[in-house]
């Protein structure tokens, strides 16, 4: 079956642009990714659009509320017939575990991953929270808990997931952002990984944003980096 492994963070504040773009790509060679300022703006209207072309969607609302509230927003968004939904881990065991629950059922299941820590919060910035543990600590105890909890994997950073492969092992699902092929500028991103290292390091899926969507040739931007990884194109 085809499994692309690029999926093409649509960061954008409306629906044209976001519908430009996946105009100018093919949804054999990539899924897309929704988050919050898009789907805020646009609501699942946009998602029924960019799913009528073809394209599965990665809907990265990072839901975190009571287990109830939880549940019935990833029940919510299965309906929508995305292909993949996220939580936070540190909603704990209960709201991962019902989170999980609400969703076994459906009858196209989209996949449920957990954020770990934000990439954003360095140590002080747990300690700030109460948490003393460093951050890599908290994402294997994190990335442990949504294992154990029946969720198929996590988002976690490219440099996170040799560990968390050995760790959780072959069947657990790591999303990772912060990928750049080698020539790209950086952006505001500043541990990234290329699109090859981070799938030989574990990785199961690359996000990638603004190396796709800002090149002057979108479309050719993702056939170079399915190339580079060997997807077949
Ligand atoms: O444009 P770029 O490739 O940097 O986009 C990366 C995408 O991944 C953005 O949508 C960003 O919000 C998301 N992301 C990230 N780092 C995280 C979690 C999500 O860059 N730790």
């Amino acid at each position: 079956m085809n499994d692309p492994k690029i999926i093409i963070a649509l960061d954008y504040p409306a629906a044209a642009p976001a519908l430009a773009l996946a105009e100018r790509l093919q949804p054999e060679l990539c899924r897309l990714k929704v988050g919050k300022e898009l789907f805020t703006a646009t609501g699942p209207a946009l998602l029924e659009q960019l799913m009528r072309r073809g394209f599965e969607i990665f809907l990265d609302l990072k839901f975190h509320d009571i287990p109830n509230t939880t549940a019935q927003a990833c029940k919510a968004a299965a309906g929508l017939g995305v292909w993949m939904v996220n939580v936070h881990a540190l909603g704990g065991r209960k709201m991962l575990e019902a989170a999980h629950e609400a969703i076994a059922q459906s009858t196209q299941r989209p996949r449920l991953i957990a954020v770990t820590m934000l990439t954003s919060m360095a140590q002080e910035d747990l300690a700030d929270i109460g948490i003393n543990a460093t951050p890599a600590e908290m994402v294997l105890r994190l990335a442990r808990l949504a294992q154990d909890s029946g969720l198929d994997g996590v988002v976690c950073s490219a440099h996170e997931a040799a560990l968390l492969r050995e760790q959780c092992g072959d069947g657990f699902c790591l999303v990772t952002p912060g990928i750049r092929p080698a020539q790209a500028s950086l952006d505001d991103q500043s541990r990234v990984m290329t699109p090859l290292a981070a799938l030989q390091a574990g990785s199961s899926y690359l996000v990638i944003g603004r190396p796709i969507t800002r090149a002057a040739d979108p479309l050719q931007a993702l056939l170079d980096i399915n190339q580079e990884i060997g997807e077949p194109i």
